[in-house]
């Protein structure tokens, strides 16, 4: 039996605590190797059927990066319209993406029907194979965290628009654009809780009894 040690299991919990949802980077570049050792993470995953329907593009020139930037101010604005008074305001002061300082940039995509798992588990619920991506980005973000790199996840983004500008093909829909990098600062309070958005559940998670 592989086991791991007390003091790993409380590492491993440590780890879930700081980690963060980062939005200020440094301007220090990430080392390719760094970030592939992170990216290893997706080839541990689980995924329904095995199907790995996960696809990784680097946002990396600077015309694709400009364009994901308008996209994200884009529906950031439509996002501000939606709420009034001192939620708006609120809203406004929000820094809601890494996107200007971010040093690595991946939209992760999920290929929606991929032949790759013979079909297990999708015909029931075809929406698992996003779930799968979900779960494999989640393993990213703690290994990223772990290295001591910030991750933010950005979901303002109108994803056709995304997926057209960057040139991919219709099957793949968009499930996460990534900014990673060194963060500017380490805490355990999520930032929407420091800048009095929401508050994280205080209590127990509770189970529903049936
Ligand atoms: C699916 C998903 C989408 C998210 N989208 C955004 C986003 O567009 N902009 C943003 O600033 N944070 C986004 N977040 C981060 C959440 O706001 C953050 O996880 C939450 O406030 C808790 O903070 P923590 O991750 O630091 O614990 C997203 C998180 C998840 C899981």
């Amino acid at each position: 039996m592989r086991t791991f040690s007390q003091d790993f299991q409380t590492e491993l919990y440590n780890l879930m605590k700081w980690r963060r949802d980062v939005r200020h980077f440094k301007p220090d570049p990430v080392d390719p190797e760094l970030l592939r050792k992170c990216l290893d993470a997706f080839q541990m995953a689980p995924s329904v059927g095995l199907s790995e329907p996960w696809r990784i593009v680097t946002v990396n020139s600077p015309l694709a990066r400009q364009k994901s930037l308008d996209n994200f101010k884009a529906a950031n604005a439509d996002a501000l319209a939606s709420y009034e008074g001192k939620r708006a305001t609120t809203y406004a002061a929000l820094k809601l993406s890494g996107m200007s300082d971010a040093p690595v940039q991946l939209a992760v995509f999920c290929a929606e029907d991929t032949a790759k798992g013979r079909g297990i588990g999708v015909q029931t619920m075809p929406e698992m194979r996003r779930y799968s991506v979900v779960s494999a980005i989640m393993s990213f973000w703690l290994a990223a965290r772990a290295h001591g790199l910030g991750l933010g996840w950005v979901s303002i983004i109108d994803p056709v628009q995304l997926r057209t500008d960057l040139d991919l093909p219709d099957n793949w829909s968009l499930v996460a654009y990534l900014c990673i990098g060194w963060p500017k600062e380490e805490t355990e309070t999520p930032e929407l809780e420091t800048v009095g958005w929401e508050m994280r559940n205080a209590q127990l998670t509770t189970l529903i009894e049936r």
